[in-house]
């Protein structure tokens, strides 16, 4: 069957239909959904009743998968459980459990394992259950904001390293979210500011809740940068909302785009997206 496509935002997302993941994917359709991923950067399918295993064996068509690190409440599998509810008695976690506070780090516009020496290829996020209003994923182009840059900020920052860590950015939520042992496991690490995507070539800044400061620079000039770049590329005008109905899979190029979790009633309403998270194949910068 004929893929179709349908654009999901002006400049970047597309929605492609034609696909069924229930069973084995054609390569010739695969080739044409990396192509789309490549070019749209977010990829959304719809009505996929996947189960865990099906979700794996379509993820690892993009590449190998991540493990979570262990202090995710996951760690150590290759599912980023996005959910309110107990992985072993299907209740609801209470809000202010440490797995909801994890979790609330999410809510800062991020790009995945940018705190990992080799940072995301891309991740599939699979809406199992959702609440009938709110908890919305929001995306943002990064390409789109580097194109969108005077030349002379192009310039500036085209070289420039910045260090991200899981640490800094869970610390936004809450200091003690993380031990020192959990610290200690996951270290900074380097990534340049700009991105270039290796088959079309297009540039991409490369921001973060991770990004805590420029490699070279005082804290707070750095910082005042990653901030000034970031609300620059997280403008209405380079983002939408993905408003998710159970069965959809989502696909983001975590080298082009930005994303955050938006809130919904925790208490009142069920919640479970299962994430895979493909590895990227090198690191961006030396370390
Ligand atoms: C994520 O940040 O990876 C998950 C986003 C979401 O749960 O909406």
């Amino acid at each position: 069957m004929a893929l179709t496509f349908h654009k999901l935002h002006p400049l970047f997302g597309v929605e492609i239909g034609g696909v069924d993941l229930t069973g084995p994917v054609d390569p010739v359709a695969f080739g044409e959904i990396r192509a789309a991923f490549e070019e749209h950067s977010v990829v959304l399918l719809r009505g996929q009743r996947i189960d865990d295993a099906q979700q794996i064996a379509f993820s690892q068509m993009f590449g190998p998968l991540e493990t979570t690190v262990s202090t995710n409440p996951a760690g150590g599998t290759p599912f980023a459980r996005q959910s309110n509810l107990d992985i072993q008695s299907g209740d609801v976690i209470p809000p202010d459990d440490r797995r909801m506070l994890y979790q609330k780090a999410n809510f800062f516009w991020h790009t995945d394992s940018s705190f990992k020496k080799v940072p995301a290829l891309c991740s599939l996020l699979s809406a199992r259950l959702c609440p009938p209003e709110g908890g919305d994923t929001e995306f943002a182009s990064l390409r789109v904001a580097w194109a969108a840059l005077p030349d002379d900020m192009k310039g500036k920052i085209e070289t420039l390293v910045a260090e991200h860590s899981l640490a800094y950015s869970r610390d936004l939520v809450d200091p003690g979210v993380m031990s020192a042992a959990q610290r200690a496991e996951i270290p900074p690490v380097k990534q340049r500011l700009v991105r270039v995507n290796p088959i079309n070539g297009r540039k991409a800044l490369y921001v973060s809740s991770h990004a805590s400061h420029i490699v070279g620079w005082p804290v707070a000039e750095g910082r005042k940068l990653l901030d000034e770049l970031t609300r620059h590329a997280t403008q209405p005008a380079f983002c939408f909302a993905h408003r998710w109905r159970e069965g959809d899979l989502v696909i983001w190029d975590n080298r082009a785009v930005l994303h955050r979790a938006t809130p919904y009633d925790s208490v009142k309403y069920k919640r479970l997206m299962q994430r895979t998270t493909v590895a990227g194949d090198a690191p961006t910068v030396a370390q």
